[in-house]
Order: C-alpha cells, then sequence, then structure tokens
C-alpha cells in the first residue's frame, strides 16, 4: 500500500493539521518530515482543540504509530512538554518513534537565531525564534548533534564540546554574550535522554517495513511549499524542505512508495513573517479575511499577513510538489464578500506573467492581474455536499481545480472534523489547454455534483 503526502501549497498555516487528522483515521503510521516546533498545527476534535508542534497530527488516534523522522529538528524539552500536555488529557504517546538521525535543537541555537534577527536589522525575516535555522545550519555543516547522541553521554559531551568551543567564542567576541556551559547543557540533555530513549530508533526502516507489508502511511508536511529553502521565496523561507523531496530526504522512503500527494491551499492567501506577497491586502479585505479567518499564528500568536488567492503561486506548487490533488480550506471565510478575486499573473515593466517569475525582483515589484469572481454572500458552513454549495461557491473551486490542473478532493468549509466536503474518488477535473484556464462556459464535470 503506497504512502500518501499531505503539505503546504502556500507559506503554511493552510490548515494542514486538520486535513493530515481527517485522513489519519484511514492509517497505520502519521510521519513528520521536516521543520521542527517552528510549526503549529491545531487539530479540532469534538470540543477539544489540540495545538500540536512537534508531534505528528495522528497522535489522536490510538491505533497510529506517529513518527519523527530523520528530517525534523528535535527540540527534546518541546517535545518532552507536549508529550505531558498530551498525556494530561488522555492521549497516550506510547507508539511516538523518532529516528535516530534527526538533529537536535540545542540552546545556543535558539540564541544565534534571536542575535540573527537582531543584527539583520529591518532586512530581518521575522523567524518563529525556534532556533530553526541555526539547527539546520549546524546540521549541513556537520556540526550538529542527533537524537541518537542522547545514548551515549561520552559522544554526547565531545560533540557538545566541539560545538561550544566555535559557539561560545562567537557570543563572547561578536555578540558580547554570556557562553554557553558544556555541564549544563549535558545535565539538561541526558535527563531527556532517559525519557526519550523508548522511543528512538531507525524510522526509516521501521516504515519502509510497514509499507512493505502493505501498512497505510502518510507523510505530514509542516510549513509551505513557498518557505521551502530551495523552491520557496529565498531568503524568506524557513531552512527545511516542506516540499515533497523532504518526504524522501527527511525520512528515507523512496518516491516508489507514495501514491498521492495533497496540497493544502487556503480559499485565500496568508503569511507570516516578512517578505514578499503579491496579493497581500493592507487594508480593510485583510483585515475581513483576518478576522472571518482567525488568522492568528498557532505558534507565535502573530496576526498573519492576508490576501486574496494567488493561482500563478498554487500552480507554481501544484507542479514542484508533484501534487495529485489539492485540499482547499476555509472557503467559508469567503462568505463575507460579495466579490472575489483572484490573482492570475503578475505585471511587471510590461509583461505578464503566469508562472512563478525566475528572479526575486519581479516577484517582489510586480502587480497582481485579477480576475474577478462573484461571491455568494452566505453560510456554508454546514453543507458536507459539494452539490449543495451555492453555485457561486461550486464555481470559485472549479475554477481553482481547473486553475491548478487537480481535482480539490477536499473542501474544509470550517475547523470540524464534520465541516468536511468530499469529492469522491476518481473525479478528474477537465485540464484546459493555455496560460490560465478559466472560461466563462466552463461546466462542472458529472460526476462532482
Ligand atoms: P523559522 O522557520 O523560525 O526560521 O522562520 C522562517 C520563516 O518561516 C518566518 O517567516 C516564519 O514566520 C516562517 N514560518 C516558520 N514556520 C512556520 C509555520 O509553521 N507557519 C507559517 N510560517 C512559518
Amino acid at each position: 500500500m503506497p504512502g500518501k503526502v499531505v503539505l503546504g501549497a502556500q507559506w503554511g498555516d493552510e490548515g494542514k493539521g486538520k486535513i493530515t487528522d481527517l485522513m489519519a483515521d484511514r492509517m497505520d503510521f502519521v510521519v513528520r518530515y521536516a521543520g521542527g516546533n517552528n510549526a503549529g498545527h491545531t487539530v479540532v476534535c469534538g470540543d477539544d482543540e489540540f495545538k500540536l508542534h512537534l508531534m505528528p497530527s495522528g497522535i489522536l488516534y490510538p491505533h497510529i504509530t506517529t513518527v519523527i523522522g530523520n528530517g525534523v529538528v528535535v527540540n527534546p524539552k518541546v517535545l518532552l512538554e507536549e508529550m505531558d500536555n498530551l498525556h494530561a488529557r488522555g492521549i497516550n504517546c506510547g507508539k511516538l518513534r523518532i529516528s535516530c538521525n534527526a538533529h537536535l535543537v540545542m540552546p545556543y541555537h535558539m540564541a544565534f537565531d534571536r542575535l540573527g534577527e537582531v543584527s539583520l536589522g529591518s532586512a530581518k525575516l521575522g523567524t518563529t525564534h525556534r532556533g530553526i535555522g541555526p539547527a539546520y545550519a549546524d546540521k549541513a555543516d556537520r556540526m550538529g548533534l542527533r537524537v541518537q547522541d542522547l545514548l551515549d553521554d561520552k559522544i554526547f559531551r565531545t560533540k557538545l564540546e566541539t560545538a561550544l568551543e566555535r559557539k561560545n567564542a562567537i557570543l563572547v567576541k561578536a555578540f558580547d554574550q554570556e557562553p554557553f556551559d558544556a555541564d549544563e547543557i549535558m545535565a539538561e540533555y541526558m535527563g531527556y535522554a532517559e525519557r526519550l530513549a523508548p522511543h528512538i530508533e531507525d524510522t526509516s526502516l521501521l516504515i519502509y517495513e510497514a509499507l512493505e507489508e502493505g501498512k497505510k502511511v502518510l507523510f505530514e508536511g509542516a510549513q509551505g511549499t513557498f518557505l521551502d529553502i530551495d523552491h520557496g521565496t529565498y531568503p524568506f523561507v524557513t531552512s527545511s524542505s516542506p516540499t515533497v523531496g523532504g518526504v524522501f530526504t527527511g525520512t528515507g522512503v523512496g518516491p516508489r512508495h507514495i501514491d498521492k500527494i495533497i496540497g493544502v491551499a487556503k480559499a485565500y492567501t496568508t503569511r507570516v513573517g516578512y517578505g514578499p506577497f503579491p496579493t497581500e491586502q493592507d487594508n480593510e479585505v485583510g483585515e475581513t479575511l483576518g478576522k472571518m479567518g482567525v488568522e492568528f499564528g498557532t505558534t507565535t500568536g502573530r496576526k498573519r499577513r492576508c490576501g486574496w488567492l494567488d493561482i500563478v503561486l498554487l500552480r507554481y506548487a501544484v507542479r514542484v510538489n508533484s501534487m495529485t490533488a489539492i485540499a482547499l480550506t476555509k472557503l467559508d471565510v469567503l462568505s463575507a464578500f460579495d466579490r472575489l478575486k483572484v490573482c492570475v499573473g503578475y505585471s511587471y515593466q510590461g509583461k505578464v506573467y503566469h508562472d512563478f517569475p525566475p528572479h526575486q525582483t519581479i516577484f517582489h515589484k510586480c502587480e497582481p492581474e485579477y480576475l474577478e469572481l462573484p461571491g455568494w454572500g452566505s453560510d456554508i458552513t454546514g453543507i458536507t455536499e459539494r452539490a449543495d454549495l451555492p453555485e457561486e461557491a461550486r464555481r470559485y473551486v472549479e475554477f481553482v481545480e481547473q486553475a491548478a490542473g487537480v481535482p480539490a478532493e477536499i473542501i474544509s468549509v470550517g475547523p470540524k472534523r464534520t465541516q468536511t466536503i468530499w469529492t469522491p474518488e476518481g473525479f478528474e477535473p477537465r485540464i484546459e489547454e493555455g496560460p490560465y484556464l478559466y472560461r466563462e462556459d466552463f461546466e462542472p464535470p458529472a460526476n462532482n455534483g
């Protein structure tokens, strides 16, 4: 049984937690492959709300084995706090497996994250200050400590002292900060080691064997395509690979085992932190989207920047992730508008770009080209069949499907599990040629209501 992937098609916060949680029901394994506790996944289960940062969303199902893959950077303190909180609410984390090769977020990573941002001044990225960038930088620099190092205090100490030699020199000389003490960190991390040891293993082998045995495995993305270190809006990105490539490098599983890649996209766009955002609405529209969509970060509580849906970005995300479908979330938020705008191209110096532009300056300075669609202006939060959506809402979804070239297999109209419209298996959107695929006379495919 091949694996499935759920990943972010925008700048994160697309509602992946809900979609993963919905699909997890039918899975045996849920695997995180990238990022760290910069992520924040909100899962609503009945009247209970769970905010997860490191823990894979499948944790709420007792039958699921949750896995933190080697591509994740693990802050053990945060992970243990999350496990304790879940335990206090009756959730058993006994089946959590952690890759022995995942890297650890160390106290000095958080210090360097904060100092790095301060030294950038107005050019700062707006990171989550969770030490994510410095932890991945040390991994690439072969200076990182891994989860398996927790199992051998001698190795841990040797690597820690080597790292601190360099880190402390920079902290003291360049930033005029207090150095970190190896003994203190040892004592703290060896305490974590004791509790985490039963969960640590070779998760690449574990997942491989599960897939070969026909078990169902869901790979859960964190952040989103445009925060990808290679394919995102660099340098305003995170330091990992939220795109589909990250599944392979971040878990040790190969492409043969994947048959479905679902990109989660909001029916509009949001972003937190700094960086270009062509369809941003720094006005009443943005305020309304933020208010109706409750657009505040799960991890940092920061207000998210809001704007119209950007089809250029969505098409790029479909392409770089080989998406087989999208999950369109928060469609209900658009009920607040009479007219809806969708960006279908970028205009810059007399040229219109329908694909993600090849130079950052174009993306920073372009003017979005909008197409207007009628809104529906009514509450859709109780609708569970696509055919029951107002005509305008159906057309909006069909437009997105046509433009993206993949079906919206899941449409979310509210935070609860029940507030979801599933498109029957086998739905094929009609894919037209041309730069953008909207046609006035477009008719919905026969089998989608
Ligand atoms: P970092 O991942 O903390 O280094 O932050 C780098 C950029 O990614 C910043 O703009 C963050 O706001 C953004 N970012 C990181 N994680 C998330 C997430 O889970 N959702 C949305 N944005 C994120």
